[in-house]
């Protein structure tokens, strides 16, 4: 029995049994993107378990950051590369707001950039969310937009012009400044009042000089979702 003395400890129950589920769906000889964050963490561990107990082998990771290598080889997981592999088979990637299109925002980690490469990559894209993240309407949650440097203020105020309101990822612990992704650059979160369209704010975001990628997700491949509840699949 688990007893749950708090909404946190039952969001992570969740975040686990979805983490579970999504690794549930490998099979043996596939090559897995590596997604990153809490809810991925769960998926990577349990891989680790499957490969460890022999439910699993010869798979490799693709991973979608520096957390998701370091997590990947801490469970014995072997890595390779978008060089030496033609097709991804899954991807497990976690997201921060989920609309009933299922378009998603990424990028609550600052890794979307190397996570959208990934997810669009792979034949099937399984998304693993807790009900936190299911929402009506993109908007709530800030859209991260990773940006050179470089072209930091320019960038900000093309994305004012849009419409929005963007702030400089601070980081939050154990370290003063800005948080800088891993590809040395600088992700802004840009509040939006409603997003109506986000295909088209995806494209609009990323003709700006200097941006890298937003962390809007519309993607073109067949995505699985797994609910915030009951772990399945629809
Ligand atoms: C990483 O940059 C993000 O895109 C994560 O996938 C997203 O923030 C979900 O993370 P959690 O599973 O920790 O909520």
């Amino acid at each position: 029995m688990v007893s749950l003395s708090s909404e946190s400890d039952s969001i992570t129950v969740v975040k686990q049994a979805v983490g579970r589920a999504a690794a549930c769906r490998v099979k043996s000889g596939m090559i897995i993107g590596l997604g990153t964050g809490s809810t991925t963490a769960f998926a990577i561990q349990y891989l680790g378990g499957f490969l460890r107990s022999g439910a699993l082998s010869n798979i490799r990771g693709i991973p979608t950051s520096y957390q998701a290598a370091a997590l990947a080889r801490r469970y014995g997981i072997p890595l390779t590369t978008l060089d030496d592999i033609d097709h991804i088979d899954i991807a497990i990637d976690g997201a921060d707001a989920v609309d009933p299109q299922k378009n998603l925002i990424k990028g609550g980690g600052a890794a979307h950039t190397q996570e959208k490469v990934v997810d669009s990559l792979a034949e099937m894209f399984i998304v693993v969310v807790d009900r936190s993240k299911v929402v009506d309407h993109l908007g709530v949650v800030p859209v991260p937009v990773e940006v050179l440097p470089f072209a930091v203020t320019p960038a900000m105020r093309a994305i004012q012009k849009l419409g929005g309101k963007p702030e400089i990822r601070m980081a939050t612990s154990n370290k003063d400044g800005l948080v800088i992704t891993d590809q040395g650059n600088i992700v802004l979160d840009v509040k939006f009042d409603r997003i109506d369209d986000p295909g088209e704010l995806n494209r609009t975001l990323n003709t700006i000089p200097g941006v890298v990628d937003s962390g809007l997700l519309v993607y073109s491949c067949p995505m699985r979702s797994i609910s915030p509840l009951e772990p399945r699949l629809f």
